[in-house]
């Protein structure tokens, strides 16, 4: 019997290029990037030239490319760094209920430990989420009033149109995620 493998959402066989350029790093470049002598200076073009690439693959600026060591460093260093840098005018997440462990986690402990309130909103049967709930979710929580204090009301409906957009082209429409930036 034939065997399908369908799990590439957790793990995919490598790329047999990328396989090839990782490895060639691995064998020639072994200086700490962050150091001044020849050998960090190699080891930083590397990473440089790396970052470059990604960020033209998806139309972003090199300096919005973060490397981390894998997915959970990511989700948190995302969901911790939003609420961080957002603190005086933030009034908490919205999540949906078929987020990875590390993303739901996250935002559980930031609603323990800092005061995050949560929104965990959940998917039809096809797993699908509905922009119109992620709006709904941010809409209700701007006009409960008192959330946002630090914003005017006209600053809370454009942010909630503009995390409600940002969320339906990001997952409904590849094209417009992926549109020249401005
Ligand atoms: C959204 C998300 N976060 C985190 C992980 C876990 O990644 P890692 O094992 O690299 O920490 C996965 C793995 O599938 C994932 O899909």
């Amino acid at each position: 019997m034939d065997r399908v493998y369908l799990d590439h959402a957790a793990t995919t066989p490598v790329d047999p290029e990328v396989a090839d350029a990782m490895t060639r790093v691995l064998r020639e470049t072994h200086g700490n990037p962050s150091s001044i002598y020849a050998e960090g200076r190699a080891a930083r073009a590397a990473v440089d030239r790396a970052r470059d690439e990604v960020a033209a693959a998806i139309n972003a600026d090199p300096g919005e490319i973060v490397f981390t060591s894998g997915g959970t460093e990511a989700d948190n260093l995302a969901l911790r760094g939003a609420i961080t840098a957002r603190r005086d005018e933030r009034d908490g997440l919205v999540t949906t209920a078929i987020e990875h462990h590390a993303v739901i986690d996250t935002a559980r402990d930031l609603e323990r430990h800092s005061r995050v309130r949560v929104d965990v909103i959940g998917v039809d049967r096809y797993g699908v989420v509905e922009p119109d709930a992620i709006r709904d979710a941010i809409r209700v929580r701007l006009y409960k009033g008192g959330h946002m204090p630090y914003l005017r009301p006209d600053s809370r409906r454009a942010l909630a149109l503009d995390a409600a957009q940002t969320y339906a082209a990001a997952t409904h429409s590849a094209p417009a995620a992926a549109a020249p930036r401005q």
